[in-house]
């Protein structure tokens, strides 16, 4: 309905309440990211806790962060027993950074001041076309990265983070059994890599990312008992990736990308890769129209305008991509890999 409005006044109210609330979005990633700094669901772990104990433990103000803590529990992320005292709802508990399903890297990397930063330019974006990050930090985004080694080791770890579930589906659910070697471009700090070679004791493999996206890979990969298997290269992908490999995977990389940088990545793809090799990009494909189902992927897409200039595609978007790189797409299996899509391609014929 386009027309203004409800007479009915619990409608107007309902109407009002969600509209407001989508306002407090930004409140809650900045209070998502004090509490993922002050490490606040470390400290209540399976407990409960009262505000005047974490402040305790957090050097905080604790009239100031126990109203923080009631913010997020009216959001889900806490729950409050009794008043002042504090537990961590299933949401809240993936908040922890020592359980396997956490996402706080992931928290403080998205909550960060710097891309919270680049978020406020999202006029300059939209008015230009241009990303954000550059104009408010004055360097593209992985070139900030490869300046501060503190912030790129948290983004790799948020990244690994994101990419398990993804990495879990991916290594059981995709046919392996042809296929002797993989290259993951892009591949960040092995975590996908990791997985892949464990389930599949035949393979080996290679990570392949700039010198600052591979920095925890031989840690990940020794830790996974994967060192005589799994090999870590550092390059840029735009000048070369490894060639003599069975699979080539790219998992969430052409979203950091407009198209023309896009087809060059896959120009240098298909210049190295044997011409019998498989291309599976990993990532999210976008519906052709806008939907409440899946909020994130038009989430990302912003993201990408706003930090780094890149974009999340539609199936059609994809395949022009890779039909102009010389590539034949074999198959696109949606929500395939957690709700990211496996898009099988192969070098066409020429
Ligand atoms: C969004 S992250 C995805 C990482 C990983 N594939 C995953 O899904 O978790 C994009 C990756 O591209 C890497 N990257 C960016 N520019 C690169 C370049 N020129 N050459 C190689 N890797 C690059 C980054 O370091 C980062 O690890």
């Amino acid at each position: 309905m386009t027309d203004l409005v409800t007479t009915d006044p619990a409608e107007k109210m309902r109407l009002r309440a969600a509209l407001i609330e989508r306002i407090g979005g930004y409140m809650t990633a900045h209070a998502m990211g004090v509490a993922a700094e002050l490490g606040i669901a470390d400290l209540i772990k399976d407990g409960t806790r009262t505000s005047a104990e974490l402040a305790a433990a957090t050097d905080t103000h604790e009239p100031s962060l126990r109203r923080l803590l009631r913010m997020l529990a009216a959001v889900g992320l806490l729950d409050e027993p009794t008043p002042g005292r504090f537990a961590l709802t299933d949401v809240g508990a993936q908040l922890r950074s020592d359980s396997p399903d956490s996402l706080h890297a992931f928290t403080r990397m998205f909550c960060h001041p710097l891309l919270i930063g680049s978020w406020q330019g999202l006029m300059y974006s939209t008015r230009t076309g241009k990303h954000a990050f550059d104009h408010v930090h004055g360097r593209d985004f992985y070139a900030y990265l490869a300046e501060h080694q503190d912030v790129s080791a948290l983004f790799n770890v948020a990244m690994s983070e994101e990419s398990r579930i993804a990495a879990a589906q991916v290594a059981a659910g995709y046919d392996f059994s042809a296929v002797r070697t993989v290259v993951d471009v892009g591949g960040g700090d092995g975590t996908l890599l990791a997985a892949i070679l464990t389930r599949h004791p035949h393979l080996r493999g290679t990570v392949f990312d700039s010198a600052s996206g591979v920095a925890g890979a031989p840690d990940v990969l020794r830790a996974a008992g994967l060192a005589e298997r799994g090999e870590v290269r550092a390059g840029d992908f735009f000048a070369e990736i490894p060639g003599d490999a069975d699979l080539y995977i790219v998992k969430s990389v052409f979203q950091d990308w407009n198209d023309d940088d896009s087809r060059t990545i896959l120009r240098t793809c298909r210049a190295h890769m044997p011409p019998t090799a498989t291309l599976l990009i990993i990532g999210s494909v976008l519906p052709e129209t806008a939907s409440t189902e899946v909020p994130i992927m038009f989430f990302t897409d912003v993201n990408m305008l706003v930090n780094s200039g890149g974009r999340e595609r539609t199936e059609s978007e994809f395949r022009a991509l890779l039909t102009e790189t010389g590539f034949t797409v074999r198959s696109v299996a949606d929500g395939a890999a957690g709700p990211l899509s496996i898009i099988e391609a192969s070098p066409a014929r020429s």
